[in-house]
């Protein structure tokens, strides 16, 4: 990825006087107001890469302090040759400019070079509507966005407020009508799914990961980010789109083409030939930029974590956090920590525009920031060396010493706790982050991955060896369980398991979310599949798959690999195994006493898919969304007398209000004096020692 300030590249208008006054054109009242509806936007050409320098693609995202800052983003076929963005609290006097900063990158694969700029606009009002319009500033006749009027955004509200975002991940691509070309995983419903945002009209859109699978069609991926873009703008122009990378962010490329020896990854197993790109400082050879991240650094610009520049060994951009009202939200890159690969591998040699991509070729991105440390007696494993997780426990630390922050989300892409029957639970995660999420009262992890809507019961710590080895995932390979019983999967442990009950206190426990059903084609809401359905505690438990081995897939030759053990999913607490499509909403009400209690009420909304029929096919009616489920959560506010989260110790043994393992179950594999006995061992939280500062 390269980065070029306006005064270093040759497209630059640095030193261009940027207070002048623009009016908008042709733009009579009537006109402006239907500019101002949040649907309006002029028509895209979605194709190939294309030709011209108008803006396209067009999104926001939230600078340093949402309140007073915003970054719009946007992409051009070829460099404009001076782009501005012009913006004011009047629709009718845009009285500032921005002038934007150029990223490009070029695709390792195909060779085609992207232009993406990022106009960071700061010093703004609290809760303040701006409107803005771009030009590439070419002449005679300049490229605009929108192509006529204007479009606007509104800044977070300061202090204790209450506002709505919203959340799902997995989305892809419309595909046509909608879009150029049915790409992998393309599917209607992505087009529909940005139009319910907007439909929602929150203050922004949490992006959980997995944006477009542009890795998935490996010689066209600028195109498939291209119609994504597209897609999307019709959005993230409106309002922020707070994006993190979920493991098909991690693309492939030939830019530097050389051959990788061996290595051994963590279970011993030696790994030979060129997909032993492994973690802990080895430069994945085929990757699209550093760790194959170069298309995302590219084209999105978030609030700067303070770890330095890529191009220094810094990671900044690769994961962030940002505070609205009394929210602290932490978005967090889960290739770092988890067992399960990119999915970003060729099983057999691939030819492409640049060369051939040799068979096993593979990009594993675990441990990227930095090794993690060595595993403790119980299973979890400190931060060591990785910064990504240094910063985690330090920015949580911060969060609960800070008496103005409520709640913590985080956002993540792959997934701690899931019993979908695609990719399930990770191993690797819940080593890593449950126990700092454990620690500082996490209230909630948003998360994509598995194409589908689950919610946790509110969770923590952990049981102790609770797995049992499914039979027959990778035979032959060394990364078979057979059957095995007692493996560990650290199950982790809820505090309440009563399915009639909406409302939880989350100081109490974490709950985590599977939000991936934004809108692929490939669905995955069955669940269970790996194991039995087993009796705990009187009620019956579905089975969770979960990833125990790391990076399987190089032996097994399949993608992201596939669990090894199954759970009882005793944390499992609403699936939907009715639509694998939704969105979530979120609305947060910060209350209104110190130390009173503050809420945030989720709404889950489902869909059928869009289907659609004809050749080529027709647009498909919108798919109705209806709500699931209404969940309230409740935490009480850190401006109290005695904070439950600032300066107290770490939570160490929870009260369990409804135990849930107090009668073991008859059929667990184990026999019910060992599962009684894991379940005394591990009622107590487990620490991860003293976080690094
Ligand atoms: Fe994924």
């Amino acid at each position: 990825m390269t980065e070029l300030t306006p005064s270093s590249h040759p497209h630059s208008v640095g030193g261009r006087v940027i207070s002048r006054r623009v009016f908008l054109k042709g733009t009579g009242g009537i006109a402006l107001a239907g500019a101002l509806a949040p649907f309006l936007f002029e028509s895209q050409a979605y194709g190939a890469l294309g030709t011209g320098t108008s803006p396209e693609q067009v999104h926001l995202q939230w600078g340093a302090d949402p309140t007073s800052s915003v970054v719009i983003s946007w992409a051009s076929p070829t460099a404009g040759p001076n782009p501005i963005v012009n913006y004011g609290t009047s629709a009718l006097l845009l009285t500032s400019t921005s002038v934007p900063i150029m990223k490009t990158y070029t695709d390792g694969i195909s060779g085609e070079q992207v232009f993406t700029y990022h106009a960071s606009l700061s010093g703004l009002n609290p809760d303040t509507t701006y409107s803005y319009n771009i030009s590439d500033g070419a002449t005679p006749v300049a490229g605009t966005f929108p192509a006529s009027g204007v479009s606007s955004f509104t800044t977070a509200p300061s202090g204790r407020s209450a506002f709505v975002f919203t959340s799902f991940g997995d989305l892809g691509t419309p595909g046509p009508p909608f879009g150029a070309t049915k790409w992998g995983e393309s599917q209607y419903n992505a087009y529909y799914a940005v139009s319910q945002v907007e439909a929602l009209a929150p203050l922004f859109h949490l992006m959980n990961g997995d944006l477009c699978y542009a890795d998935k069609n490996q010689t066209s991926q600028a195109e498939v980010w291209r119609d994504f873009g597209l897609n999307v703008q019709r959005s993230a122009a409106n309002r922020p789109w707070m994006p993190c990378i979920g493991n098909h962010e991690i693309e492939l490329g030939v830019t530097q083409y050389t051959l990788m020896g061996s290595a051994s990854n963590e279970n011993g197993i030696t790994l030979t030939g060129n997909g032993a790109v492994y973690s802990g400082g080895s430069y994945p050879q085929f990757a699209n930029g550093k760790y194959g991240q170069a298309s995302y650094l590219t084209r999105f610009t978030v609030p700067d974590n303070g770890t330095g520049a890529p191009s220094g060994g810094g990671f900044s951009g690769s994961f962030y956090s940002f505070r609205i009202g009394s929210v602290l939200f932490i978005s967090l890159d889960a290739n770092d920590v988890a067992y399960q690969d990119s999915g970003a591998f060729t099983a057999t040699a691939q030819a492409t525009p640049s060369g051939t991509i040799p068979a096993g070729t593979g990009v594993y991105n675990r441990q990227y920031t930095g090794l993690l440390g060595t595993p403790n007696e119980d299973n979890t494993i400190p931060p060591g060396n990785n910064v990504q997780t240094q910063w985690l426990a330090n920015t949580l630390e911060n969060a609960a010493a800070d008496t103005t922050i409520d709640w913590i989300i985080v956002q993540m892409h792959q997934t701690a706790l899931s019993s979908s029957t695609d990719n399930g639970s990770d191993l690797g995660i819940r080593a890593a982050w449950l126990p700092l999420f454990d620690q500082y009262q996490v209230d909630l992890v948003l998360c994509g991955h598995d194409h589908d809507y689950e919610r946790s019961f509110p969770v923590r710590g952990f049981n102790h060896n609770q797995g049992t080895g499914i039979t027959g995932t990778g035979t032959g390979t060394g990364f078979e369980r057979s059957g095995q019983t007692g493996v560990e999967t650290l199950q982790p442990n809820p505090v309440i398991t009563d399915p009639t009950v909406t409302q939880f206190d989350t100081s109490k426990g974490t709950v985590h979310l599977i939000l991936g059903g934004g809108g692929t084609n490939k669905p995955d809401n069955t669940y269970g599949g790996y194991g039995s359905t087993t009796t705990v505690d009187g009620r019956s438990v579905h089975a969770a798959g979960v990833n125990t081995y790391t990076n399987p897939k190089i032996v097994a030759a399949a993608n992201k690999g596939l669990p090894d053990t199954w759970e009882p999913a005793i944390w499992s607490a609403k699936t939907d195994t009715a639509d694998a499509y939704g969105i979530a909403s979120f609305s947060v009400d910060p209350g209104t006493t110190a130390g009173g209690t503050t809420t945030l009420t989720l709404q889950y909304y489902h869909a059928p898919p869009a289907i659609a029929s004809g050749t080529p096919p027709a647009a498909p009616p919108p798919p109705t969304y209806s709500v699931l489920e209404t969940i309230t959560f409740t935490r009480p506010r850190s401006d109290g007398a005695s904070p439950v989260r600032a300066g107290g110790p770490p939570v160490e043994t929870p009260e369990f209000a409804n135990p849930v393992l107090a009668v073991a179950a008859a059929s667990a594999a184990a026999g019910g004096a060992l599962y009684l006995a894991s379940r005394v061992r591990s009622a107590r939280l487990v620490r991860v020692g003293t976080p690094p500062r």
